[in-house]
């Protein structure tokens, strides 16, 4: 079974601190390792030494059982089109994002629109470890152990009118910032959007960190979003403004190639997509192809969203 109930979860599941001392102690020879192997290794090291740890961490019983894809290749193969299109481009440019100070801004249809210092995020809630698959709509996946609080304790905050049906995410954005070879198919700043229930709905991962430490740059730092019953592409990257809004927005991939993108993006073995069958996958750091489960297997917690929708005209 993929989700532990929160019955299973021994006390001894939270983190403690002598074990999250060893366990950075351990990342960080990992890491040295890393920065001597090669020189694109160097700059992988250079983000994570950027990183630091973040304590204590709650263990979530929204976690997966899986062993968690290792660290370097989680520094390693990216999507951050900012900074490139190859898979390594963004452990290599990545760098240049400027990362303090940063702010995040929520507004639209609120009674209270704020905008939150990145200390105030990580202050709000309590931090929890919850350990993801993140499928990619290219057909792979890995298993990352993020560290955040669901987005729905930000949303409080804010205060969503009535009229609010959707959130809107933009990621940072500097033409003088990013590497000028950057994929010319997609328009930035890049766009991501999700319906207000989606949002609002436990798994969704306000994150600001990985494995036990902040977000490398090159995952997304200082803060992203996971929404691990979706395509990758859902979880937008440096998010500086979150707007509630009525409308269904027009977001970065739909609106580079709508055929084969779709705003919903949920994770789903029956579509067909024309570059990658999406009924396997493969998970990074293995040889062999896995089946890929609907809903990336959480199709428990999420299906009652979509009921009465057809997912292969709304995907
Ligand atoms: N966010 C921004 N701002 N720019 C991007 O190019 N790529 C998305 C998503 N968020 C992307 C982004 C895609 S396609 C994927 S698969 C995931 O980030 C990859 O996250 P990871 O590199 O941390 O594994």
């Amino acid at each position: 079974m993929l989700i532990r109930r929160p019955a299973d979860i021994p006390a001894s599941r939270i983190t403690p601190r002598e074990v999250f001392e060893r366990r950075r102690a351990f990342l960080r020879r990992g890491v040295g390792m890393l920065a001597a192997a090669t020189w694109g290794g160097a700059a992988r090291g250079r983000h994570a030494a950027d990183t630091r740890p973040l304590a204590p961490l709650a263990a979530s019983p929204l976690s997966t059982d899986e062993a968690p894809t290792a660290l370097d290749r989680i520094l390693s193969y990216n999507n951050f089109y900012e900074f490139g299109a190859g898979k390594g481009d963004p452990s290599l440019y990545a760098h240049a994002l400027p990362i303090r100070p940063w702010s995040v801004v929520v507004d639209g249809l609120v009674a209270r629109p704020r905008r939150f210092d990145i200390d105030d995020l990580l202050a709000l809630a309590p931090l929890e470890e919850r350990i993801y698959r993140l499928r990619c709509v290219e057909a792979w996946s890995m298993v990352v152990p993020w560290v955040g609080y669901p987005l729905a304790a930000l949303l409080r905050q804010v205060e969503p009118l009535g009229s609010a049906r959707y959130v809107v995410f933009e990621s940072y954005y500097d033409p003088a910032v990013v590497h000028p070879h950057f994929f010319g198919f997609l328009e930035f700043p890049y766009i991501e959007g999700l319906r207000l229930d989606e949002a609002l709905h436990p798994l969704t991962l306000l994150t600001l960190g990985l494995y036990g430490e902040t977000l490398p740059r090159q995952n997304g730092a200082p803060v992203r979003l996971v929404v691990p019953w979706k395509y990758g592409y859902k979880s937008a990257k440096s998010v500086v403004r979150i707007r509630l809004v009525e409308e269904q927005p027009l977001t970065s991939w739909p609106r580079a190639d709508h055929r084969n993108y779709g705003f919903y993006a949920n994770v789903n073995p029956a579509l067909e997509h024309p570059h990658w069958d999406q009924r396997r996958e493969r998970r990074i750091g293995e040889f062999l192809k896995r089946p890929t489960q609907m809903f990336n297997g959480y199709a428990d917690q999420v299906a009652a969203m979509y009921s009465g929708m057809d997912l292969q005209r709304a995907f």
